[in-house]
């Protein structure tokens, strides 16, 4: 896979005025494996573990750095425990136990991961994705935001979706 290994997607975090409607996309529930593919500085992911009680919450990211401040982010709030970091590359990473899953990338990138979302995820599981849709698979909702430059959020759920 080309776009493996490189970190072609730049560090764009997701506005805060967009978080609500992305937890209410995702409806997170006690028994939801959450994973944020790409997870930038781990805003999406911590928020994720202080907000809903969640069985485990995994963040996927590339650069040292920001999977470094994820770590930090997650113990100063109190939950490093619930918030795996993992600092890699989500194309090499396996994806089945996810039931949830937040990606903010780039269409060509949704594109690339479309086989192994396809591949490894169960019917069921929940997709959002930012401003980026997901080539050729039908969105099962479609959010406007307001007042945000983030404008707009797509919610896939796999067996309906990816027909
Ligand atoms: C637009 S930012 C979104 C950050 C975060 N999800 C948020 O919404 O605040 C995309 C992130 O994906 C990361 N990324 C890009 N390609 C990756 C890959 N193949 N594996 C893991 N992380 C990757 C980048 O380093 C960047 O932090």
């Amino acid at each position: 896979m080309a776009l493996g290994g490189n970190p072609l997607v730049p560090f764009v975090p997701t506005r805060s005025e967009v978080l609500p409607a992305v937890f209410k996309l995702l409806d997170l529930k006690e028994d939801d494996v959450f994973y944020d593919l790409g997870c930038g500085d781990g805003r999406v992911v911590v928020e994720a573990a202080k907000r809903f009680p969640v069985k485990k919450v995994v963040c996927v990211e590339l650069r040292k750095e920001l999977a470094e401040e994820t770590r930090r982010r997650a113990k100063k709030e109190g939950v490093a425990d619930r918030v795996q970091v993992i600092e890699g590359d989500f194309f090499k990473i396996n994806l089945s136990e996810a039931t949830a899953i937040y990606m903010y990338l780039l269409t060509s990138v949704n594109e690339a991961l479309k086989p192994k979302l396809k591949r490894e995820l169960r019917p069921g599981t929940r997709i959002v994705t930012l401003d980026f849709p997901i080539p050729g698979w039908e969105p099962v909702k479609t959010v406007q935001t307001e007042g945000v430059w983030q404008k707009t959020l797509y919610l896939y759920v796999i067996g309906k979706s990816d027909k």
